[in-house]
């Protein structure tokens, strides 16, 4: 079988989308894959944690989480970025990651990996939708192949968002069916980058 690498890149305050996170890895290593799983930098101030002792308490449990690196992007054959909704858009911790990879996209070393996103938000409505179009917006940029989950599975028609994996964190912790969902949107991303992979070669 052919090996396929994926890195899993996020940015979680209060932990909903590092348990996404966990749950598109382990996806990706049932697919086959060998999967690398990092945070970005924590920018926000001293004074807004500590507002948050939900947000200091995830820091501390996830301060052995490695840190992305450009070498993530590219060492990987396809990358998951996860973000949790900041007014309908992409947080800035993930967002300032995504902006030091200008010299990995003038050299090219970023077109024709695979790409996909999975976000949270804390309400229904509250821009899950368009913080994952605006995330692909990036991997337009770099000439990436988006793979999206859209429909092609049960779990979709429970999880209900063809752009990516969300949660509404208003409604608890991620449970069975988002868990689920990000496994499932990680297998699909290891099949389509393999098939690509092996076409390739061919
Ligand atoms: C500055 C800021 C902006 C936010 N904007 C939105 C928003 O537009 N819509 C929404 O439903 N939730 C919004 N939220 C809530 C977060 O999306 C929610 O707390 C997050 O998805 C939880 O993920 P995490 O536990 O991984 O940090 C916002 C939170 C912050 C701090």
């Amino acid at each position: 079988m052919e090996s396929v690498n994926v890195s899993i890149i996020y940015y979680s305050s209060t932990g909903t989308v590092h348990s996404l996170t966990q749950a598109a890895a382990e996806g990706a290593e049932k697919a086959g894959a060998t999967v690398r799983v990092r945070k970005v930098a924590e920018s926000a101030p001293p004074e807004a944690i500590a507002a948050n002792p939900e947000w200091g308490q995830h820091l501390e449990a996830t301060a052995d989480v490695e840190q992305a690196s450009n070498d993530d992007l590219l060492w990987a054959d396809a990358v998951m970025f996860g973000t949790p909704t900041r007014f309908g858009n992409v947080s800035s911790q993930l967002k300032a990651f995504l902006d030091t990879a200008g010299p990995l996209w003038f050299q090219g070393a970023l077109a024709d990996k695979v790409y996909s996103a999975f976000t949270s938000s804390s309400t229904t409505h509250g821009g899950q939708e368009s913080t994952l179009l605006a995330l692909g917006n990036t991997f337009y940029h770099w000439g990436g192949i988006i793979v999206p989950p859209g429909y092609t599975d049960p779990i979709q028609f429970q999880s209900g968002n063809p752009y990516g994996t969300s949660h509404v964190t208003g409604e608890g912790p991620p449970g069975e069916v988002a868990l689920k969902a990000a496994e499932y949107q990680a297998q699909r991303v290891v099949t389509t980058a393999r098939a690509l992979k092996v076409g390739r070669s061919a």
